[in-house]
């Protein structure tokens, strides 16, 4: 099988962790003849606008649309504000392509630091499901009264019943087939109308899924419980904005940024999902050499995963705890002084060492 990938490398540390998560696929499909894979680069992202006042080609996502996958580096760097590049790359892909799921592994690597006592790689093992098409991030509201006393700003959040419908569905499928139990993550206290509509369409669901333990939580108190209680937290469903900044915080208490990964899914496979890490372009290392490939080469195996070949994003995942374990190639962010292209060599030389099941050696 051919893949066509859309490769936008973007903007600072992304062309550098893009071009490793392209050697570990380059490998990957040298030793299985089951695919390969056929790269279309894109030059977009900041620099792209600083010449041309765009973030892409006007046909843009009509190039895009003919790839079977996207896979992305970051976008947003200092000179052009972070709602433009944003809103004019990366948001409108999402949502064009309806890429409604939003999956970000928060899990603990074995041999991976953890910043808190006594948490292991069981306690902190969560898969999050994040709302990715419409909730705070619509992009709806004004500005009226612009620069003047009575100036007002107004952000309005969209909820739908048949986004929040396929989400929550999406995570308890996800939840049934893991045999794992499912937390919501609202507020729907404050939030009178989108999250007690939320917790609503939750509830109605999980009438369809008996054998699914549930949970909710309000985001405050899951913040916190995600630091003092992780084993609480299997598999995570929740909106758009507090999936975004529970995240991080995931990254934060699992090995840090250079190590969580994040795939946009349209699960109907209508348009291309898009694949990439969840950190941003690094402005403060950009150039260096020392970004951590380890998330974009995990995105590079989910990716794989949508594809058809989860037991390549397993081995990836599995050959990262390799060489986070032994701990003698480490990029600066987890304490050691390797380059980012060291890494992958070092992950190259695990997976050429790791036993490849018969059916996946190249005829
Ligand atoms: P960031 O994720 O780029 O950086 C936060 C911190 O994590 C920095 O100290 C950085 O050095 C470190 N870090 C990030 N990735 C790393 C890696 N692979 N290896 C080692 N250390 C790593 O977030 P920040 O600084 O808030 O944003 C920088 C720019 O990126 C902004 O323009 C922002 O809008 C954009 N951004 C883009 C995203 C995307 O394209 N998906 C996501 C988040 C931010
Ligand atoms: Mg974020």
């Amino acid at each position: 099988m051919n893949y066509k990938i859309a490769v936008i490398p973007g903007d600072g540390v992304g062309p550098e962790v893009i071009r490793e998560g392209l050697r570990v696929l380059d490998y990957i499909s040298t030793v299985d003849s089951r695919f390969h894979f056929e790269y279309t680069e894109y030059p977009w992202g900041c620099e792209y606008y600083s010449e041309n006042k765009k973030m892409m080609d006007d046909d843009g996502l009509e190039k895009l649309e003919e790839s079977d996958a996207i896979f992305l580096g970051a976008v947003g760097y200092p000179g052009v504000p972070d709602h433009v590049s944003l809103w004019e790359l990366l948001l409108v892909i999402r949502k064009r392509f309806d890429q409604y799921v939003n999956i970000r592994p928060v899990k603990l690597l074995k041999g991976a630091p953890c910043p808190i006592k006594n948490k292991s790689t069981t306690d902190i093992d969560m898969l999050f499901i994040r709302e990715n098409t419409e909730g705070e991030y619509a992009g709806s509201g004004s500005w009226l009264f612009e620069g003047k006393e009575n100036e007002v700003v107004i952000q309005d959040s969209v909820f739908s019943r048949i986004g929040c419908e396929r989400i929550i569905r999406y995570a308890f499928e996800v939840a049934r087939k893991e045999k794992k139990t499912l937390t919501s993550v609202s507020k729907a206290n404050a939030l009178n109308y989108s999250m007690v509509f939320w917790d609503q369409i939750f509830e109605e669901i999980s009438q369809e899924y008996p054998e699914v333990e549930t949970h909710s939580y309000l985001v405050d108190a899951a913040s916190m419980l995600m630091v003092t209680q992780p084993e609480r937290f299997q598999i995570v469903v929740t909106s758009n904005l507090f999936g975004d900044i529970l995240t991080d915080l995931g990254a934060a208490i699992a090995g840090g940024m250079g190590l969580a990964a994040g795939a946009n899914i349209n699960p109907e496979k209508n348009h291309p999902s898009m694949f990439e890490p969840i950190h941003g372009s690094a402005p403060d290392i950009a150039g260096m050499g020392i970004a951590n490939p380890m998330a974009t080469i995990w995105t590079a195996g989910q990716m794989l995963t949508h594809l058809g070949y989860p037991e390549w994003e397993e081995k990836i995942i599995h050959t990262i705890e390799q060489v986070l374990s032994e701990g003698n190639v480490r990029t600066p962010d987890l304490g050691g002084n390797a380059t980012t292209s060291e890494i992958t060599d070092a992950v190259i030389e695990k997976l050429s060492n790791s036993d490849i099941p018969i059916n996946l050696i190249a005829d």
